[in-house]
């Protein structure tokens, strides 16, 4: 009986600590271990920034890709020797070199220091260069919630339907954002992160050449600016052929993808779709009319996507080498 009485509460503590483990991220998680950690990873990262513009949008997509994939564990950063990682998922080919690079060199930059060497993980650092390449561009800069551990499975098939597509409609967009604790306000903040970087032809091509019978370009996307990306996305382009996704200032974290989006210049249909659905719109002109309400909701939005999945206490490793298992 005594036993039995022991028992139900021991249950109950693992239930509860493992329903929490995202709770337990903490800013100053390694205000001990590694008190210089911030200022070494953002060193490398505007190192990296300097030497090319990709380090923004790269390190950016890859955060959002890792977080959306068995959480935000680096398992996206894991090379397998068969090439059946989930960087090898096609949903993954394009991802940047550049952003995974950036998280290379700054664990090189955390490991240099002898207090910090081994003890933080690629998971957190790139969560800190997230953040750094946000507001090297000009977007808001906030405190980053750390103490995620690197996870040990990376697999293709884990990859399959968990990454939303350019053609998604906003159902779609909502139900995958939803299965990852975030709302429709969220993922349309999130979405702004196409403020910066690029986008192959062959993403959108369907929209300027084919989108129905009987109506070549999609309805939806302005006139001109459809022109526009005919001219920079011929026919039979060269498929590594890739345009800036913002316009209008392709190099700036800022609000201008929602004012592209209310003047019919959002490159993917599920860009466009967060203005012309009436249950998005009027987010997106809040977000077009105010960068200040963007910012904030891009904050709120970023910090919940890094609590996504998380590792945390014994679970997981520190990986030594970030593109491998210890
Ligand atoms: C809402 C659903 C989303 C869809 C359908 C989507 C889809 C895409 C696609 C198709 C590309 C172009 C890839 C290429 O051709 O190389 C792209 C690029 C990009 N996406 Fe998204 N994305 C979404 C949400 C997000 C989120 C939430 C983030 C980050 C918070 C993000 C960040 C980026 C960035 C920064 C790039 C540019 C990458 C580069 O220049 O290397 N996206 N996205």
């Amino acid at each position: 009986m005594e036993h039995g009485r022991l028992l139900f509460p021991c249950f109950l503590l693992v239930v509860l600590f493992a329903a929490s483990a995202s709770a337990q991220l903490r800013t100053g998680f390694y205000s001990n271990t590694c008190p210089n950690l911030e200022s070494l990873v953002r060193s490398a990262v505007t190192t990296k920034f300097q030497q090319t513009f990709v380090t923004a949008p790269g390190t950016l997509r890859l955060f959002f890709h890792d977080c959306f994939v068995r959480g935000c564990d680096a398992s996206v950063l894991l090379s397998s020797p068969t090439n059946k990682a989930e960087k090898d998922h096609p949903d993954d080919l394009s991802l940047a070199g550049d952003g995974f690079d950036t998280v290379i060199k700054a664990k090189a930059a955390v490991d240099s220091d002898p207090r910090c060497k081994n003890k933080v993980s690629c998971a957190d650092i790139l969560a800190l260069a997230t953040r750094d390449v946000i507001s090297l561009t000009g977007g808001p800069f906030y405190n980053v919630e750390l103490g995620r551990r690197d996870g040990r499975i990376s697999t293709i098939a884990s990859v399959q339907r968990k990454l939303p597509h350019p053609e998604f409609t906003l159902d779609q967009l909502n139900t995958m954002f939803a299965t990852n604790g975030l709302t429709q306000t969220d993922m349309i903040a999130l979405s702004g992160a196409h403020t910066i970087g690029f986008a192959h032809c062959g993403k959108f091509s369907k929209r300027i050449y084919s989108f129905s019978r009987g109506n070549p370009i999609d309805p939806t996307l302005n006139k001109t600016y459809a022109a526009q990306l005919r001219q920079m996305c011929p026919v039979n382009v060269d498929p590594r052929i890739a345009i800036n996704m913002d316009p209008t200032t392709p190099r700036t974290f800022d609000n201008a993808y929602f004012r592209n989006l209310v003047q019919g210049m959002g490159l993917f249909s599920s860009d466009q779709a967060l203005f012309t659905d009436p249950r998005s719109k009027p987010t997106v002109y809040q977000f077009a009319s105010s960068e200040t309400a963007f910012r904030q909701a891009f904050i709120s939005a970023i910090t919940k996507l890094g609590r996504v999945g998380v590792k945390t206490g014994n679970q997981g490793e520190i990986r030594i080498d970030c593109t491998r298992i210890n």
